[in-house]
């Protein structure tokens, strides 16, 4: 069983982040959620208080800018007495080969994949250090640990995370910090709907078949749950129907 009472968690208004917000909520675990639009992230919440019978807050912000990061970190201090729990999840993906893919789609990545991971972060680690413990739980992607044509630019941003991820990791281990990164291969939700490709369309087999985001919530219980003197650094997970 845990000893986490509070959590905050990015892109959480669907997908992923939403699935591991409410499971941690049913554990008894205090969430902030934050995603950009007000009226999703704040229906997500209302849900998720219905569903897990936690009050659960919701913040508007956009992580990949910086200034959003420090005021929902404020926000949640506020209303919380404590961070005991990050997991960096917003994310978006556009694909296509190098050859036709447009630079501006690589920057919109990198902006929210890598930055947005970077500055929710910096602007959590103040608090974690005057608790003197913490868990940071990143949702990176299998595309973190290889590379796979046509997702070179999305790649790109996961690599940059798991780069940082694993600097920072070092920095703060013996600040009772851990730090670990969850790369998850396909999982069923409207990331899939959204993108500029056809795979994986709604509906389809290869769908049916992905993970769904409470596996993904099942890992970071994992990780939660271990002693505190037990780091889950790194966990590559795939759908057994997916390629890997
Ligand atoms: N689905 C997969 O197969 C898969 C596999 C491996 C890894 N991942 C990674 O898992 C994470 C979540 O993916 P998902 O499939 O759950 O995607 P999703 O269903 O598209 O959800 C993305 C969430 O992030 C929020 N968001 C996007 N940009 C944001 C920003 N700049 N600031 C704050 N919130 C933002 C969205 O809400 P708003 O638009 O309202 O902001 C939404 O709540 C991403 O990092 C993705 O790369 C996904």
């Amino acid at each position: 069983m845990t000893k986490a009472k509070t959590a905050l968690i990015t892109g959480a208004s669907r997908g992923i982040g939403y699935g591991v917000a409410l499971r941690l909520a049913q554990e008894g675990i205090k969430t902030a959620i934050v995603g950009r639009d007000r009226k999703r992230i704040e229906e997500a919440a209302k849900k998720i208080t219905e569903v897990a019978g936690m009050q659960t807050l919701a913040v508007v912000g956009d992580v990949s800018i910086w200034s959003d990061c420090v005021s929902v970190v404020e926000e949640v201090a506020k209303e919380f007495d404590s961070i005991d729990v990050l997991v960096p999840n917003a994310g978006v993906g556009v694909i296509g080969s190098v050859e036709e893919s447009n630079p501006l789609d690589w920057a919109v990545m990198m902006e929210t994949n890598y930055l947005g991971t970077a500055h929710i972060v910096k602007a959590v680690l103040p608090v974690m250090q005057r608790q003197g413990t913490g868990d940071v739980v990143a949702i990176v992607s299998a595309g973190g640990t290889k590379g796979y044509p046509e997702w070179s630019g999305y790649c790109a941003t996961k690599w940059a995370v798991m780069g940082f991820m694993d600097s920072f990791a070092q920095e703060v281990i013996t600040q009772g910090i851990r730090v670990s990164t969850l790369c998850p291969g396909g999982v069923d939700t409207v990331f899939w709907d959204n993108l500029n490709k056809d795979m994986y369309s709604a509906g389809s087999v290869g769908r049916s078949k992905l993970m769904s985001p409470a596996d993904v919530a099942e890992l970071v219980m994992l990780q939660i749950n271990l002693p505190r003197n037990v780091l889950l650094k790194n966990a590559l997970f795939f759908p057994t129907n997916e390629w890997h």
